[in-house]
């Protein structure tokens, strides 16, 4: 028997009303000003003809104060499951074409429906913010409602993958569910996020400001720390989710997607040779020794603008999935400092939960000397560092290219924080602290009595750099494993992360550590 025409009909009057969310004229708006739909971009996301739609006809039951006659389509945000280059994915997208994307009880529920499927089925979740914050008709329901959010990407957190994607405004309290994930992109143009906006500051302040410089995607990405992309559009920011997700596991109990292939030869590569210049003061960029140690050039690197003196990267080495962390001698001279560190430990800490092999490549002087960085807590934030790297158990290769002095060259992975093979080019310098510093403490009084201080403080540093700081001092007491020609990086690494793609770490069983935040 087949089904009456009349509930055909009415499921299909019933769909249609719900696909058009806000309607014809607010979508016509939202192109106008280069933005996708709600449903847009979740089709963008996701390989077309795999969606599968969870609670299309879901809207609020009971009508609330100002809205007897509003219809809510999807309850304003869009869920289900879909596939992304043949792995399945869960993602919702909040549809600011309805009450504003705004976020109310069924909202919410439909939105922690994703997240508990994400984490049941093992599959990454992706999330487009675009809204007015919590529904204001629906009260301290549409606050607990976000709890429940919170709740969920924070039980998520280190079991699937969560990126966030901001592509409208993202405003109070809201701001926390993208803050509690790995990875938040923001579109350039038509996005905003701020715990309080420009005239709340003014008015309880009277600091005068606006959202360029406090809420923009530009402010995130460079002052902040608070995102780790901008893409210039909402088909950019999918096409980064997308290389995103080509170097993530699906789960914590899954591997990187390797693309291993059974040849185990890496040829040398002389340009490797020719690019960190032997004088360690002249400075180079470390991305280009990334590039050339990664499979095809190819790389992403994350949080390009922010804390820019530590660079952190997804590439391949041999088909390994691999973390980079390298430090920048172009900025700050390559100095660790509190955003670097905060950037670089957070970065380990995700590597490690998701199975990711950590690549540190070395040429620090210290930590940042200065009144600021003391007083804003360089030693809790350079902290994190040490306890990142520590406690990480994925394989941990470490390559000193040059300058590792001090608690510095502890924080970027030395072999006694567990890194499984130290490398050393023939150019490291590896010492307790700076020759410098070293000379203006050990020979204060010569340096005082020199007729030409400046040549005697140089000539001493050379004498330092030659007796206390070679490399062939730290292989002779193996804290270095091998020292190696920088031509012969690549094959060298590729070799020792074959060797240790079944590394297995115990460690003493706890709740969990207590890192400094
Ligand atoms: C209900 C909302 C809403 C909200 C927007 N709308 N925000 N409805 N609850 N929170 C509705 C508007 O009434 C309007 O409905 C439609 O969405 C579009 O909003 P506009 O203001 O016309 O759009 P625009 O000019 O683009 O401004 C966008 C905006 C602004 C900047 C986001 O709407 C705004 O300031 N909204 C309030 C933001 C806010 O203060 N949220 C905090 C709530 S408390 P019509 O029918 O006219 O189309 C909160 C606490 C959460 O979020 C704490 C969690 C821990």
């Amino acid at each position: 028997m087949a089904i009456s025409k009349t509930l055909a009909d009415e499921l299909e009057k019933r769909r249609s009303v719900a696909l058009a969310g806000g309607g014809e004229a607010k979508t016509e708006a939202r192109h106008a000003k280069g933005k996708m739909t709600a449903r847009e971009r979740l089709m963008a996301l996701f390989t077309q003809g795999t969606f599968q739609e969870y609670g299309l006809h879901a809207q609020h039951a009971t009508r609330h104060f100002g809205m007897a006659d509003k219809s809510i389509p999807t309850d304003a945000v869009v869920c289900g499951t879909g596939f992304i280059d043949g792995r399945p994915v869960a993602g919702f997208s909040q549809d600011f074409s309805v009450v504003g994307g705004s976020l109310g009880e069924i909202h919410a529920k439909k939105i922690c429906h994703t997240l508990d499927h994400a984490v049941k089925a093992g599959v990454p979740v992706i999330g487009f913010n675009d809204s007015g914050g919590a529904r204001i008709q629906e009260g301290v329901g549409a606050l607990s409602a976000y709890g429940q959010v919170f709740y969920r990407n924070v039980q998520l957190s280190g079991v699937v993958p969560q990126i966030s994607v901001i592509a409208g405004p993202c405003a109070g309290g809201a701001a926390y569910s993208p803050a509690l994930t790995d990875f938040i992109i923001m579109t350039r143009h038509n996005a905003e996020m701020f715990i309080c906006g420009p005239e709340v500051i003014r008015a309880v302040t009277g600091q005068i400001t606006t959202m360029a410089e406090i809420g923009s995607a530009e402010a995130h990405a460079s002052v902040a720390g608070n995102i780790h992309f901008i893409a210039e559009d909402d088909a950019h920011a999918v096409a980064i989710v997308h290389r995103l997700l080509s170097f993530l596991p699906s789960n914590n109990m899954m591997d990187p997607p390797h693309r291993i292939e059974p040849d185990l030869s890496v040829a040398d590569d002389p340009v490797l040779d020719d690019i960190v210049p032997e004088d360690s003061k002249v400075p180079f960029d470390c991305r280009k020794v990334i590039e050339r140690l990664a499979d095809g050039g190819d790389y992403l690197e994350v949080m390009p603008s922010f804390a820019a003196n530590i660079v952190i990267a997804f590439g391949r080495i041999g088909g390994v999935v691999v973390g980079f962390v390298s430090n920048q001698p172009t900025v700050k001279a390559g100095t660790l400092d509190i955003d670097a560190s905060d950037k670089a430990a957070r970065f380990v800490r995700f590597c490690n939960v998701f199975n990711i092999p950590l690549v540190t490549l070395v040429d620090v002087p210290g930590f940042l000397p200065g009144v600021q960085e003391e007083r804003r807590g360089i030693i809790r934030h350079g902290a994190k560092m040490l306890f990142a790297y520590a406690s990480a158990t994925v394989p941990k290769i470490t390559v000193i290219m040059r300058k590792a002095y001090g608690g510095a060259y502890l924080a970027m992975c030395s072999q006694d924080l567990g890194a499984d093979r130290v490398l050393a080019w023939p150019t490291a310098e590896i010492a307790v602290m700076g020759a410098e510093g070293a000379v203006n403490i050990l020979y204060k009084r010569d340096l005082e009595q020199a007729d030409d201080r400046k040549a005697k403080s140089k000539e001493l540093a050379d004498e330092y750099r030659e007796e206390f700081a070679s490399p062939y001092l730290s292989a002779g007491k193996l804290f270095v494993s091998d020292i190696i020609q920088p031509r012969q990086t690549r094959s060298a690494i590729a070799l020792t992360l074959r060797g240790l793609l079944s590394k297995r770490e115990t460690r003493p069983p706890k709740k969990h550590g207590n890192i400094p935040l």
